[in-house]
């Protein structure tokens, strides 16, 4: 998809359709040029209605008011609905604040990109989006002082981020059968070679030697072997060190603690961690931003079969620490605990993050749209609840206790994988994370649980039916925060 500014009014610019975006309050104003055919068609200007107006060549599209966030979904859902036709180009008005405000353009071209995905790797028939050009009129600030560079990066980086987005949910949306650990592996290496990333994998022989037992226990019932990918984004004089661990289980049956079947199907996406840590390598790779960013992958099938490990299993994880298994479905972080290990070990950071689908007990609590941000440092989870507001992402906080912590406790190992308490689930699962960090680390760690948005079964605003991209916009936003200078 190809986007131009341009300072030209919106009639001086050639295109097969242009996108009007309205509110309730404007379309009862006069200059609403088809307010009458509108208003007959019952198109009252709501958040994310649309009207097509086909004799016209007007897609008109509601929003409650003027933010980038209403205006990357309303554009997301408007191309949608293009979808199947023959437009092969757009034209609308920037709809910016400000002449000194990039945000709104920034979602346009984010909401462009984000919502003309569409996955259908799987389908004999695929859905057709003709849309090759849009081009974006900044007529409404032609005479103030405008300056154009800040308006392009903002548009540049909104494209990068969006389609990184978009790679990481093809990724996720791939069958387990297509898409295994040495699959993921082969994605990083290939995105390695194309955007100048350095690339290591870790096999089996090479994750005995470097003790990642815990990681092995999990992959040990699988055809398919276990990779861990360690991808560098490398610039000079970088500004900070980033470490970002994924949760890259290609599949989650639960293993011998078996999902029941209703809870299996969709388990294709708890690889959405570690899809994630792709999308956001390749997104800061393009943005060429001055932060040295390494993504660490732990990509593990959990499956069930004679060599299984077990309920009753005491393993011992990378850094000695033992570990009663009580439930193998709690498999993401005895995975995660392994890999933050050896994620530690290999770099020194400035902020380490983990990205995972690791609880349903996060979905029950914030909701299918919302991340759950853990962690002891009010400043990083601070950081990361900024970024998700620019990004587009929903995230909350929820804070850790000592009283919880003690759920975790076992009568004959160092801890349990599951906490003896049915409640506050995602909040220990992050506890029981925070365990393998480092005391050097432990105020600049976070984690984010996913489990919610990283695949829901519907459209909702800018994000398609299954993989959502998750964590994706939100962590290169925050990594694009670091590179800005301090104010
Ligand atoms: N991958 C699941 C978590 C999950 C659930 C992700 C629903 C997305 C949607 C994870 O491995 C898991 O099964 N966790 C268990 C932990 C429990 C056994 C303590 C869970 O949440 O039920
Ligand atoms: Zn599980
Ligand atoms: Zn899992």
């Amino acid at each position: 998809m190809n986007f131009e500014l341009t300072i030209n009014t919106t009639q001086d610019i050639t295109a097969d359709i242009e996108v009007i975006i309205v509110s309730e309050q404007n379309l009862e104003h006069r200059f609403v040029q088809d307010r009458e055919l509108l208003e007959k068609a019952g198109f009252k200007g709501t958040q994310d209605e649309t009207c097509l107006l086909i004799e016209k060549d007007r897609l008109y599209v509601g929003i409650d008011s003027i933010s980038s966030i209403n205006v990357r979904t309303a554009v997301a859902i408007a191309i949608r609905t293009l979808s199947n036709t023959p437009y092969t180009s757009i034209k609308i008005a920037s709809y910016m604040n400000h002449p000194k405000c990039t945000a709104v353009l920034r979602g346009m071209v984010e909401g462009f990109v984000l919502g003309a995905y569409s996955f259908d790797r799987y389908k004999s028939e695929k859905s057709k989006l003709a849309i090759e050009n849009i081009t974006i009129s900044l007529d409404e600030y032609n005479g103030y002082e405008l300056n154009i560079e800040p308006c392009s990066i903002a548009m540049g980086n909104g494209q990068i981020s969006a389609e990184a987005t978009n790679f990481t949910r093809d990724i996720v949306n791939t069958t387990p059968d297509d898409c295994y650990p040495k699959v993921m592996a082969k994605i990083a290496k290939k995105l390695a070679k194309e955007n100048g990333l350095d690339c290591k994998i870790l096999k089996p022989k090479k994750l005995r030697k470097e003790k990642m037992e815990t990681l092995l226990a999990v992959a040990r019932a699988s055809r398919h072997k276990p990779r861990v990918i360690h991808l560098t984004h490398k610039p000079k004089d970088a500004k900070a060190v980033v470490t970002i661990v994924g949760k890259g289980l290609t599949y989650d049956s639960g293993g011998l603690s078996l999902k029941p079947s209703d809870y299996m199907v969709t388990m294709k996406s708890d690889k959405s961690g570690g899809s994630a840590v792709l999308g956001i390598m390749k997104a800061v790779s393009e943005m060429n931003l001055p932060i040295e960013v390494h993504g660490f992958i732990g990509a593990v099938e959990n499956m069930i079969g004679g060599d299984a490990y077990k309920p009753d299993d005491v393993l011992v994880a990378k850094n000695g620490k033992t570990i009663e298994i009580r439930n193998t479905d709690a498999e993401g972080r005895l995975v995660l605990a392994d890999v933050l290990c050896y994620a530690q070990q290999e770099v020194k950071a400035d902020y380490i993050f983990d990205m995972a689908t690791l609880t349903g007990a996060s979905v029950v609590g914030v909701g299918h749209y919302t991340s759950s941000i853990m962690g002891n440092s009010d400043e990083v989870k601070t950081m990361i609840l900024k970024a998700s507001k620019i990004s587009g992402e929903f995230a909350t906080k929820l804070d850790f206790n000592r009283y919880l912590k003690k759920s975790l406790n076992s009568e004959i190992a160092d801890i349990c994988n599951i906490s003896n308490t049915r409640y506050g689930g995602a909040i220990t699962a992050g506890q029981f994370l925070e365990t393998f960090i480092d005391d050097h680390h432990k105020d600049k760690w976070a984690h984010i649980d996913i489990a919610g948005p990283a695949f829901v079964e519907h459209t909702w605003g800018e994000n398609p039916h299954g993989a959502s991209g998750a964590g994706v916009r939100l962590m290169s936003r925050l990594i694009e925060g670091l590179a800005r200078p301090k104010k």
